[in-house]
């Protein structure tokens, strides 16, 4: 072996502490947003989605509750899902005055204002067909749909959104909300677009929770085809140029490689929503303990972060930051 030249890796992997010292991504709390699902109508409700085991709907008297045990955990941010008690052709309840999601905002903001609310804008949990937008003959209108977007996006931000997170994937979804939300005073209110969103059969365990599964066709017309990289960097290339302030990239796990690029190509932060089914799939392997959970669950996150996101949108944000508690 004298003789032979070679690289000696291991030196900097010889001890836990030496791993610590030279590791390039970090987890961290601060990195995690949480989604929640919260129901109209309803008192001391806390509904189990079955296919999302651990996570649940809750009415918005349990709200104050929720909050208190994420900020205690050092979560700083939530996303928000409503669970509506009517559902129209025009998905009016994202717009009511009094819309579960601007209810459920105001609840936090009045409880805890330091927790960053973000507001999911779109249509589909409050449409009858649960579609992103209004339909005619069976096709999803686009600027019909984005009146009624930005619409919910300033009464969003009326209840106090820190951040407005159109998701509808509609064209133009971004100046729209922008010159409505600028329009109506709200400048200072960033956008957190998801630019990037594939038509994913990853989505269904949330169609459960959100009860928000397209009644006819699917979603294809309107989210990308999984099959393209380059149209994800035009998507957020537009999307930069209409003034998202965040890009979300949409799901993770097997979409590493268009987070990646993205990462090269903008300099906003870039977040990674690790999606339902990738987090239903992981917590299935886990019960029947095919798998170590706490583990896979880091080395995943881990992965969003090494692959450019700043920040992850995750059903795991508990059970992180527990781990990270040590
Ligand atoms: C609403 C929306 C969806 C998700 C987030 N916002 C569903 C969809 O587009 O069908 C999916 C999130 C998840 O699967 O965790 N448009």
């Amino acid at each position: 072996m004298k003789d032979l030249q070679f690289k000696r890796h291991r030196r900097l992997r010889q001890s836990a502490f030496m791993r610590d010292l030279v590791r390039e991504y970090h987890v961290s709390t601060d990195d995690l947003i949480y989604p929640l699902f919260i129901v109209e109508g309803a008192e001391k409700l806390r509904n189990p989605i079955s296919s999302m085991p651990g996570v649940e709907q809750i009415s918005l008297d349990l709200l104050p509750a929720e909050i208190d045990e994420l900020l205690q955990l050092g979560i700083k941010a939530v996303l928000l899902f409503g669970v509506p008690n009517e559902k129209d052709a025009v998905g009016s309840g994202a717009y009511h005055t009094h819309g579960i999601i601007q209810e459920a905002t105001r609840v936090i903001k009045q409880y805890a204002p330091e927790m960053l609310v973000i507001a999911d804008t779109c249509l589909c949990e409050y449409t009858d067909h649960g579609h992103c937008g209004v339909i005619s003959n069976g096709d999803v209108l686009n600027d019909e749909s984005l009146e009624l977007l930005v619409k919910t996006a300033v009464r969003q931000a009326e209840a106090g959104a820190d951040i407005i997170a159109p998701s509808n994937m509609m064209d133009g979804f971004v100046t729209a909300i922008r010159h409505g939300l600028d329009e109506a005073g709200f400048h200072h209110v960033p956008i957190m677009s998801y630019a990037v969103k594939y038509a994913s059969a990853f989505y269904g365990p949330f169609r459960e929770a959100a009860d928000s599964a397209p009644q006819f066709g699917d979603r294809k017309t309107y989210q990308m085809d999984p099959a393209n990289r380059r149209e994800a960097l035009r998507e957020a290339a537009s999307d930069i140029e209409e003034g998202a302030d965040f890009l979300i990239v949409k799901p993770s796990m097997v979409y590493l490689d268009v987070l990646s690029d993205v990462r090269r190509e903008f300099n906003v932060p870039v977040v990674a929503y690790h999606v339902s089914g990738e987090f239903s799939m992981v917590k299935a392997a886990a019960q029947n303990g095919w798998i170590d959970e706490k583990q896979i669950v880091l080395e995943t996150h881990t992965a969003f972060k090494r692959a450019g996101a700043d920040l992850i949108i995750t059903y795991f944000a508990k059970d992180i930051a527990r781990w990270l508690r040590g």
